[in-house]
């Protein structure tokens, strides 16, 4: 490498959800051999890539926030002869595209989630018309984009990744959407439903191994909806691909995200009883507990085959933990509905859950329909739903302490030699230990519940590998 070309950085900042993780560090291990080494901040880098959401409104209006700030930055280090490249990825640059550079007229490069893999084109391109204008000429149009569902996959084009964080790693097997949910963007962000060959997901995660990773995270938007080609002309589930990684050496935990209780079938319930590795922790969401609204917002189930689906994976596994996503006010929600959500609640008990008012977003069926329910009830029930859902997170939590559970440490923690981990069931644990524990698994007494963690205190630490 040469000295002139390591003096490139980049900054990424994610937003949005555990696939935008995984395609952020993508991204980081395409720039590297262009040069790129990571800023730990925008003011030190030399592009700067954000990485959107477009699930909720909040989420797409805290872009544009951060946009003016770096046309702040990118205006002052003109005015001293330097620049700053402003790129937008995500969900966002798919969802709105030119309207971006439009708004924001700084932003140089705007690249959608399918088409990350040629940031080193557009970037070489956004640098030509930075030329060409910084020579006084006129450009048509600003910006560079690309929003493309390229034909080629942007996973055969791309460096070994390099994502491992103590241990931990994200692997996207499968990506898009075909359910269409009249509330949700990502089939018009992500594009449609593709998973991607077994051999290629077996490789990266061996590949992830070899980098230190003992926790593979199977990451998809539909994840349990995965149908690999295998080598041999088959396909491979969900469970058959779990089942082929726990068989490679060094993985310790597995788990996946985000899952459909209607792909939630017999070979994965029966993984979760059969694979010592497959962590005591599912992620299922659920929306609501009223059959009608469940209807309304397309999910192509009922609350009966989720309260099924769970009793059957508890028989599977009975110490699985269960978390889930929940929308309160989608158009047309009652009193009734919402209680039946309420209910829901009750008969399952959550270990920990996502809950949001519902944001009606462009361009999906749901902003276009009659009874929306007004801010002041959704907030009074997201409260109620919280309530609830906090007062189970907690009971959880309780319900372990007095236990000993091997924990994954993964950070130090803000007070001087404490340490953040996470417990089989993804509880967070705080607990007193040397920072050589981190990426390691150590049994660790649980000595209190907490509302959102667990105190914790290892047991042998001198047994932990140096
Ligand atoms: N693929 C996952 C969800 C992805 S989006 C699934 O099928 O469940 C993550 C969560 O955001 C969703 O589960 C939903 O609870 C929430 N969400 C999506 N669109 C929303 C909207 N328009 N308003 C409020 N919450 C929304
Ligand atoms: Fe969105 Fe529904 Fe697809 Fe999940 S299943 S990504 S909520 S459309
Ligand atoms: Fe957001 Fe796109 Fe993920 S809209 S939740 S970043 S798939």
């Amino acid at each position: 490498m040469t000295a002139q070309k390591a003096q490139k950085r980049v900054f990424i900042r994610t937003y949005g959800c555990q696939m935008n993780v995984y395609d952020s560090d993508r991204m980081t291990d395409i720039l590297r051999p262009l040069g790129y080494a990571v800023a730990p901040s925008p003011e030190q880098a030399d592009l700067v890539v954000l990485n959107t959401c477009h699930i909720r409104e909040h989420a797409s209006e805290k872009v544009y926030s951060e946009l003016g700030r770096l046309r702040d930055a990118k205006n002052e280090r003109r005015a001293a002869g330097s620049d700053l490249t402003i790129a937008v990825a995500g969900c966002v640059a798919q969802a709105e595209g030119g309207e971006i550079a439009k708004r924001q007229p700084a932003v140089d490069i705007v690249v959608g989630p399918q088409a990350y893999h040629r940031l080193p084109q557009l970037l070489a391109e956004a640098e030509r018309k930075a030329a060409i204008l910084k020579a006084g000429k006129r450009l048509p149009g600003a910006g560079v984009l690309d929003t493309d569902f390229p034909t080629e996959s942007k996973f055969d084009h791309m460096p070994d990744p390099q994502g491992v964080r103590a241990g931990s790693a994200f692997l996207s097997i499968q990506e898009g959407c075909d359910k269409f949910c009249t509330f949700c963007v990502v089939p018009y962000t992500r594009g449609a439903e593709y998973s991607r060959p077994a051999a290629a997901v077996l490789a990266e995660a061996r590949q992830l191994v070899r980098a230190g990773a003992i926790e593979v995270t199977l990451l998809g938007q539909n994840v349990n909806a995965y149908h690999g080609e295998a080598a041999d002309g088959s396909t491979w589930s969900l469970a058959r691909l779990i089942r082929e990684i726990a068989d490679i050496e060094g993985v310790a935990r597995i788990r996946y995200t985000t899952s459909h209780p209607r792909d939630m079938d017999d070979a994965l319930i029966a993984a979760h009883g059969a694979v010592p590795q497959l962590m005591p922790y599912l992620h299922l969401p659920v929306q609501s507990g009223s059959d009608r609204i469940l209807g309304e917002m397309n999910r192509q189930h009922g609350r009966d085959l989720f309260l099924g689906l769970v009793d059957r994976l508890r028989t599977a596994r009975p110490d699985l933990a269960l978390s889930s996503d929940f929308i309160v006010g989608f158009p047309g929600e009652t009193d009734a509905d919402f209680d039946d959500t309420m209910r829901l609640v009750d008969q399952v008990g959550f270990a920990s859950a996502f809950s949001f008012k519902y944001s009606r977003r462009p361009g999906t069926p749901g902003s276009a329909m009659a009874d929306q329910v007004p801010e002041n009830v959704k907030v009074a029930r997201l409260a109620a739903l919280q309530a609830l859902l906090g007062r189970q997170a907690h009971a959880f939590n309780l319900s372990k302490a007095g236990t000993t559970v091997p924990v994954l440490f993964a950070e130090t923690g803000r007070r001087p030699g404490q340490l953040i981990g996470k417990t089989p069931w993804l509880q967070s644990v705080y607990a007193e230990g040397p920072q050589r524990l981190i990426g390691h698994i150590v049994e660790t007494h649980l000595v209190a519940g907490h509302p959102n963690s667990l105190a914790g205190e290892i047991a042998r630490v001198e047994e932990v590998a140096a």
